[in-house]
């Protein structure tokens, strides 16, 4: 289950209930999904073949399917990172760049762990939202924000678009200090 660290309050807010109110508060979509319909061969693992990912989506394809029904969603794939990524500190660089976007990026975690660094309402300012396997996410269009990876330095996600063309990474001036 995901956890909310305030970066200005330091406040952590932990539990289901409060974070699926803290989330609704700031615009943010948070669901769960059922892990144990991941094929157990497939659990943790982050060296993943074609065929595994098709296996991750089938797996899903009921959860995937009620998502686009209800967000409109028309594509999706699956995103791996781990130490076997090539050159993934040069991508985690990239990542860590605040953006926006003008679709939602929506992000379901299968395996590992990630988090999402996303500026709330003016009073809360920037928070981090840490997830784990289960964790479905969505950051809504035109927030600025950023991705890192945790310390296992690996992750499983589903991605879904609305437009592959519209999912472009818009860099955001950000004050060193607000971060
Ligand atoms: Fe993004």
């Amino acid at each position: 289950m995901a956890i909310i660290k305030v970066r200005n309050s330091g406040e952590v807010v932990e539990g289901q209930e409060n974070v699926h109110a803290f989330l609704e508060a700031q615009g943010v979509f948070f669901e769960r999904w059922d892990m144990s319909k991941l094929p157990k061969k497939l659990v943790e693992k982050f060296d993943l073949t074609d065929d595994n990912k098709s296996e991750i989506l089938q797996a899903y394809d009921s959860d995937i399917r009620s998502l686009v029904e209800r967000r409109g969603y028309q594509n999706w794939d699956i995103v791996a990172l781990s130490e076997q990524t090539p050159n993934l500190e040069e991508l985690l660089k990239k990542f860590e760049q605040v953006h926006t976007h003008t679709e939602d990026e929506v992000r379901a975690i299968t395996a590992g762990h990630g988090i999402f660094i996303v500026k709330g309402d003016e009073a809360t300012g920037y928070f981090d939202i840490e997830l784990e396997a289960g964790d479905v996410i969505s950051v809504p269009e035109n927030t600025p924000h950023f991705f890192t990876l945790m310390e296992d330095k690996q992750v499983v996600a589903v991605r879904l678009f609305i437009e592959t063309e519209g999912w472009v990474a818009h860099s955001y001036e950000e004050k060193e200090h607000q971060l």
